[in-house]
């Protein structure tokens, strides 16, 4: 057995949209690890529960708790802790895959864990389905048709870029709308986009919403799994 660092990404929610890939993978991890809160808890982990190792096979975990702050030197020492355990178990010669909401790569942290090891260390990327696409498939709206730009933004940009966002682009997707909703519904006032928007959270989950009239939501932080969807409303003319 020789050791790999793998990321895999577990898609957004629904067990169903893990690829047979990422399954295999994670079945026959020596050692998982994941993102997690304070309680533990890890959205990655629990999407992934059906398919992690059987009870005759038991894998070793290295859970990662990262509090909820913008204050980047934190997540930056997590990260580097968290990467100097992954390296040990690497330097046995254990697999150690590394669980994902959605896509590994797609605003995740394992991107912050490969620069990190994969100069020393053999690295896999398996892709997962991001809430974007998945946005999309639970509105049953195409994201983008013809010649249609489209851009992803986060809450965590300002009013104004969002706004220069919404005005530059046909489609946008507004992730980390959580705790950004007023500024965000703010800023699809200020660039005359309400009609075109809707909004979404826990996308594939038994708790799944979806607002296809924004005009209905309060003006108050949902939770961190929410985002907007921006289309034209009038594409079907062209
Ligand atoms: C750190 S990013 C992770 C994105 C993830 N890697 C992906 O591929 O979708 C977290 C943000 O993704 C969005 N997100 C991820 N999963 C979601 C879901 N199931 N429902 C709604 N939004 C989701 C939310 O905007 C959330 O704040």
């Amino acid at each position: 057995m020789s050791a790999l660092f793998i990321g895999v990404g577990v898609g957004p929610g629904d067990p169903e949209l893990i690829t047979l890939k990422a399954a295999r993978l994670i079945g026959e991890a020596d050692v998982i690890s994941y993102i997690c809160n304070e309680a533990g808890q890890s959205q990655a982990k629990n999407i992934a529960s059906a398919v992690l190792g059987n009870p005759q096979r038991l894998q070793d975990e290295i859970p990662i708790f990262m509090p909820m702050s913008e204050d980047r030197s934190i997540a930056n020492g997590i990260y580097d802790q968290s990467a100097v355990k992954i390296q040990a178990a690497l330097d046995r010669n254990r697999k150690v895959v590394f669980l994902c909401e959605g896509d590994p790569l797609f605003f995740g942290s394992f991107g912050y864990l490969l620069e990190r090891l994969k100069a020393a260390n053999a690295c896999l990327v398996v892709p997962g389905i991001s809430s974007v696409q998945a946005a999309s498939s639970a509105l049953q709206l195409p994201l983008t048709v013809l010649t249609e730009s489209f851009a992803v933004v986060s809450g965590r940009h300002s009013e104004t870029e969002i706004v220069r966002t919404l005005q530059q682009h046909d489609s946008v997707v507004i992730m980390k709308a959580g705790r950004a909703r007023q500024k965000i519904l703010q800023a699809l006032a200020r660039a005359d986009r309400t009609a075109d928007a809707r909004y979404l959270e826990y996308i594939g989950r038994p708790e799944q919403v979806i607002r296809e009239d924004i005009e209905q939501l309060r003006q108050e932080p949902g939770p961190y799994f929410s985002l907007f969807v921006v289309t034209r409303s009038e594409r079907g003319h062209r």
